[in-house]
């Protein structure tokens, strides 16, 4: 809709915001805060979309619910869309930090390898970390597959507790790489990707857009490699923890 046809139905009371009748055409709004209605009907926004969300447990990192609830069920119904997918994924039993994007320029960027954008764990143990597994990480952990892990971090916090800061994706990476040095994850928590925290307002299941200042914080330049613009109001291949691949969660 033009700009001057959507001005006039502000003006002519067409437009409610949060339940409340808006006439001036300036009023800025937030994308996933903000329930904006034209005529009735919710308004969902043009362009793309990029959202957090507080994953909570049991819910599975997937747009079709063939294996139960999935991440989706969480999004608002102003922020659902049908091109929207998760970036990479968490177990069902991992909460945290995940990213949703319409963008598949965005999601190629963030998984792929060799951008070896961060990801910072919490995880809980069931027995205490030898303290040489910190250089094992540092070195790169083999797996009991015999796979090798690029270096990663470990911060061993307290006999239950530790941090985990990857710069890749393999399938239930963190438990397998906790698990060849002798402990197991009981619970695991997803802090960070990139300089992107999850936000502390938001409880498990709650999820809102990311601020075009966030989005700094990924270390990616947007637009995404497709061009188009983040619906914002206000102010190799990919990896193998992305979502698709048919493994069990
Ligand atoms: N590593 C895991 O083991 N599980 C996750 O969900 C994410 C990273």
């Amino acid at each position: 809709m033009p700009r001057s046809e959507a001005q006039k139905n502000v003006r002519f009371g067409k437009v409610a915001v949060n339940g409340k009748n808006c006439r001036d055409g300036g009023q800025q709004v937030v994308v996933g805060r903000d329930v904006v209605l034209f005529r009735g009907q919710v308004v969902r926004p043009t362009g793309h979309l990029l959202i957090m969300l507080h994953k909570p447990a049991g819910v599975i990192t997937s747009t079709s619910d063939g294996g139960g609830p999935t991440v989706m069920s969480c999004i608002p119904d102003e922020l659902n869309r049908k091109d929207l997918a998760p970036i990479g994924r968490l177990d069902k039993d991992t909460t945290g930090l995940l990213l949703l994007t319409t963008d598949g320029g965005l999601t190629h960027a963030l998984t792929h390898p060799r951008r070896h954008v961060e990801k910072a764990y919490l995880a809980t143990l069931s027995q205490p970390l030898p303290a040489e597994a910190v250089q094992r990480f540092a070195a790169g952990v083999e797996l009991a597959d015999g796979t090798l892990c690029a270096p990663a971090l470990l911060e061993i916090l307290s006999e239950s507790q530790a941090r985990v800061v990857l710069r890749e994706g393999k399938y239930h990476q963190v438990k397998r790489m906790v698990a060849a040095c002798g402990s197991s994850v009981t619970a695991l928590h997803r802090e960070r990707i990139g300089d992107l925290w999850l936000d502390p307002a938001l409880q498990p299941g709650m999820a809102r857009a990311v601020s075009l200042e966030e989005l700094a914080l990924l270390g990616l330049a947007w637009p995404g490699t497709d061009g188009a613009e983040l619906a914002e109001t206000t102010g190799e291949s990919a990896e193998d923890d992305g979502v698709g691949d048919g493994l069990p969660q």
